[in-house]
């Protein structure tokens, strides 16, 4: 899978895609990220990207011209591509949205920044308009990373256990049980014995008894939508 990133910032992308799973991911051939600098889009001596809102107000937001050159250029190099746009009015990022982002061949993300993008960017360019959550962040790069690092946990061949993906809290409807590795007993505080009993089945009906409990405990909303006929956990 190709994924370009169009951002005001292209250092902060630096380190995160160069690590573990995805540097590996890169390095295999799975998946392939470009960052592309926004500021080489805009015309002008002085490469304008923000001017102040009509109708007044605080702030700046970022002009649609290099936004629209940049998505342009990329599609004419690299062809057609999913243009997603981060921030916290679109779609809240879930399994089931990151796996069918996974399922596109070419994204391409648009990073906004300061208070805001032109309106005429999600009306008339993106495809989709993707949040990671209800919190407004400074701008739409970290977002942007989140997207990356969720939907290549969903490319074949990316997680060591294919099954990975599909196990993990909120896939199923419901979160996690606990983990446990060596040593057996840790500071006064033992593994739970059925872990230690190699009885395969009790040790499956115990992760998922305590992901019942879990999330019965710390997330109950998940629960009742997966008990809602026809409401997925997504
Ligand atoms: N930009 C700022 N906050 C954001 C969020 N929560 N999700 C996506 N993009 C954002």
């Amino acid at each position: 899978m190709r994924i370009d990133i169009l951002t005001l910032f292209p250092g902060i992308f630096a380190g995160p895609l160069d690590h573990s799973i995805l540097a590996r991911a890169k390095e295999a051939g799975l998946l392939s990220v470009a960052v592309h600098d926004l500021r080489e889009y805009a015309g002008g001596r002085h490469r304008v990207t923000d001017e102040p809102p009509y109708g007044g107000g605080g702030g700046m937001v970022m002009k649609p011209e290099p936004i629209f050159a940049g998505v342009e250029a990329i599609r004419e190099r690299f062809g057609p591509g999913k243009a997603i746009l981060l921030s916290p009015q679109g779609e809240i990022l879930t399994p089931r949205l990151a796996r069918s982002l996974a399922a596109e061949g070419h994204l391409i993300l648009i990073c906004g920044r300061y208070e805001g993008v032109d309106q005429r960017v999600a009306d008339h360019l993106a495809d989709a308009e993707v949040s990671i959550g209800d919190y407004v962040l400074t701008g739409g790069e970290l977002p942007a990373l989140v997207v990356v690092d969720a939907v290549a946990r969903f490319l074949p061949g990316v997680l060591g256990d294919p099954e990975a993906a599909r196990k993990d809290s909120f896939e199923e409807g419901i979160l996690e049980g606990p983990q446990y590795t060596r040593p057996r007993e840790f500071r006064g505080h033992p593994v739970p014995d059925v872990l230690l009993s190699g009885n395969h089945a009790a040790i499956e009906e115990w992760r998922r008894e305590e992901g019942v409990r879990r999330t019965l405990a710390r997330r109950p909303a998940l629960l009742k939508k997966k008990l809602t006929p026809g409401g997925g956990v997504e």
